[in-house]
């Protein structure tokens, strides 16, 4: 039985940042008020937070922002803090999205960094961490994944259970290209066997996401392995009838799995 609540998350990415995120969030909330047993997190873009934070408060729907800056605040045009980012009603902030490392230059220390303010605002992350496909095929999955994951592993534990890390493969994000379920678990397992070397309960706590082309099609599969305890959802967060069959999937799953 998994004793982890799963959490599914959407990443709307550059999508939906005015009136239809906001019917999207709206049309969400009246789809999943009644399925429980699944953490709910969505993430638009910045312009539609503090709207959709309204909408959102108390539901079962949690706000999340895709990126946040470092520092609490100052001359850092066109940047956005974490401390902004819980007045706008976020819970949850995405870090480390390969999407922001590839194609904005986060480093680990830049995520270390981020990981840490958010904590200190009161923020829950969701660490993304993964390969690339020249990375793989070189074999050096595991310590591209491990290493990501050592540079936050220490401010993940004060709090066991509070950060979720996405295991989010390059090469299966918006390609339609998914990692079979046994390609996931294993890495899955690694990262969850590296965060209880560090500390019993943040292996135990910690939930572990599986990110790169989540549909309804193949989230059983991926979901029902032991060390996946949600997804990252990007293309499929975009409409409401998607997200919501992962969503209940994930709750099928959650069921069967405490009825063992
Ligand atoms: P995808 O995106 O589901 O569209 O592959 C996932 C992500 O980038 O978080």
């Amino acid at each position: 039985m998994k004793e982890r609540t799963p959490l599914i998350a959407g990443n709307w990415k550059m999508h939906h940042g005015g009136q239809s995120g906001f019917a999207l969030a709206s049309e969400l909330v009246a789809a999943v008020g009644g399925l429980d047993d699944v953490d709910v997190v969505i993430a638009p873009p910045f312009t539609v937070l503090a709207a959709i934070g309204t909408e959102t408060e108390n539901t079962r729907v949690e706000l999340a922002a895709q990126n946040a800056h470092a520092k609490l605040e100052g001359a850092f045009t066109g940047e956005i803090s974490c401390g902004m980012l819980v007045e706008a009603g976020c819970k949850w902030v995405i870090l480390g999205h390969s999407e922001r490392r590839q194609l904005f230059g986060d480093t680990n220390d830049g995520v270390r960094e981020k990981v840490q303010a958010a904590m200190a605002a009161g923020l829950r992350p969701i660490v993304c961490i993964g390969e690339t496909l020249a990375q793989r095929e070189a074999g050096e999955t595991m310590e591209v994944v491990l290493g990501q994951l050592d540079a936050v592993t220490d401010l993940i534990s004060v709090k066991a259970g509070t950060a979720a890390v996405a295991y989010e493969p390059v090469w299966a994000i918006g390609t339609g290209r998914v990692a079979g379920p046994e390609q996931a678990q294993e890495v899955h397992a690694a990262i969850r066997g590296r965060l209880a070397e560090h500390k019993a309960s943040l292996g135990a706590q910690t939930r572990i996401l599986y990110g790169g082309s989540v549909k309804p099609e193949n989230a059983a599969g991926l979901l029902e392995c032991e060390d996946i305890d949600g997804a990252l959802v990007g293309g499929a967060s975009l409409k409401v009838d998607s997200f919501v069959k992962i969503v209940q999937i994930a709750r099928e799953g959650a069921e069967r799995s405490s009825a063992n």
